[in-house]
């Protein structure tokens, strides 16, 4: 099994959709391009949904064209349905990400549909990015347990992951939406799933609410998973998950992997100076541990 590990970074849209205050567009742009100066490869920049819904990321069409795009670097957003991909091509990008949850209450209140309203919606999304020569990444959310549901068959994640594949996504993101996955269910979870689909088509998205984070990355590790998503700072949450707080952190995870002798061609010098530049725009305290410790005041 491969040490290369890559991280996807998605502070600049999870972590920064649930801040109250209106981040300013520069400051937005200069956060990706200090985390791509830092080694990161992938990374989702903001999000195409209705701003009514997340009026943090309203600026997204400028956000993208105003950042000096580099080779090599594939520059992601969310896109909820036809609408957002509309204005997901003002911008020329590249890849986008749809996302849906494995439970029906989320669902409904994160994107206003029922499940079965919501495959044909991602269906024609998926179709359309492809055919302007796109790449769709997908998200399945409240995969290890939903903030009102609770506990979330295996079978209902494993049946939104193959409807996406299915739709032509390339990779799909097993997202615990409200960090309340532990180890042991990770590891289970993610060996069913890549007996089913496949390691290198499934990536790992958590969320850090309970402390098990970390935990849970190395277990899916263990099980072979090697795509990471995580956030600056340990920003970040769902809006419409009651109780979701901050993704992995950035930093947190690079201490992690760098540490067990993994690769990811990311310098977590940098990355530590842009936690601490996110401090100051935020102008308070980030969750990682790592940020913590290492940042110079
Ligand atoms: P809706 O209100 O049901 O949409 O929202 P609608 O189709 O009925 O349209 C209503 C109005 O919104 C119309 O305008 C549309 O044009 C407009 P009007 O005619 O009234 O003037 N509209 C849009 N405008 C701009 N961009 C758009 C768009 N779509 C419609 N894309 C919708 C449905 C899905 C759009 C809405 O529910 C929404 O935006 N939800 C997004 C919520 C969200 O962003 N949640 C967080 C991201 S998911 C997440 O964080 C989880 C993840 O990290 C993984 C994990 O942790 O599990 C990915
Ligand atoms: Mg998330």
């Amino acid at each position: 099994m491969t040490n290369r590990v890559t991280l996807f970074e998605v502070g600049p849209r999870d972590g920064l959709q649930n801040e109250k205050e209106i981040i300013d567009t520069s400051l937005k742009i200069e956060l990706i391009e200090r985390l791509v100066s830092a080694g990161i490869r992938r990374i989702e920049t903001t999000s195409f949904v209705n701003p009514k819904w997340i009026p943090q990321l309203e600026d997204a069409v400028d956000v993208l064209n105003g950042i000096q795009r580099k080779d090599g670097v594939v520059y992601s957003a969310l896109v909820p349905n036809l609408k957002g991909l509309e204005r997901a091509q003002q911008t020329g990008i590249k890849e986008i990400a749809v996302f849906m949850s494995s439970s029906e209450s989320h669902n409904k209140s994160n994107i206003n549909k029922t499940m079965e309203e919501t495959y044909p919606v991602l269906r024609e999304v998926v179709e359309t990015a492809a055919a302007v020569g796109m790449k769709v990444r997908g998200y399945v959310s409240t995969a290890f347990g939903c903030p009102y549901e609770g506990d979330v068959p295996l079978s209902a994640v494993a049946r939104v992951t193959e409807e996406l594949l299915r739709m032509g996504v390339y990779e799909v993101s097993i997202g615990d939406t409200i960090g309340v996955g532990t180890p042991g269910q990770v590891k289970e979870r993610f060996t069913s799933l890549i007996g089913l689909f496949g390691e290198e088509r499934l990536a790992g998205h958590f969320h850090d609410t309970r402390g098990t984070g970390l935990a849970n990355v190395y277990a899916a590790l263990e099980a072979g998973i090697r795509t990471f998503d995580s956030s600056i700072g340990g920003l970040g949450g769902c809006p419409y998950a009651p109780g979701a707080s901050g993704n992995i952190s950035t930093e947190d995870v690079l201490y992690m992997l760098h540490g067990m002798g993994m690769e990811t061609g990311v310098k977590l010098e940098e990355v530590v100076e842009v936690g601490t530049f996110m401090e100051r725009i935020l102008n308070r305290t980030l969750p990682s541990r790592v940020l913590q410790a290492m940042k110079k005041t």
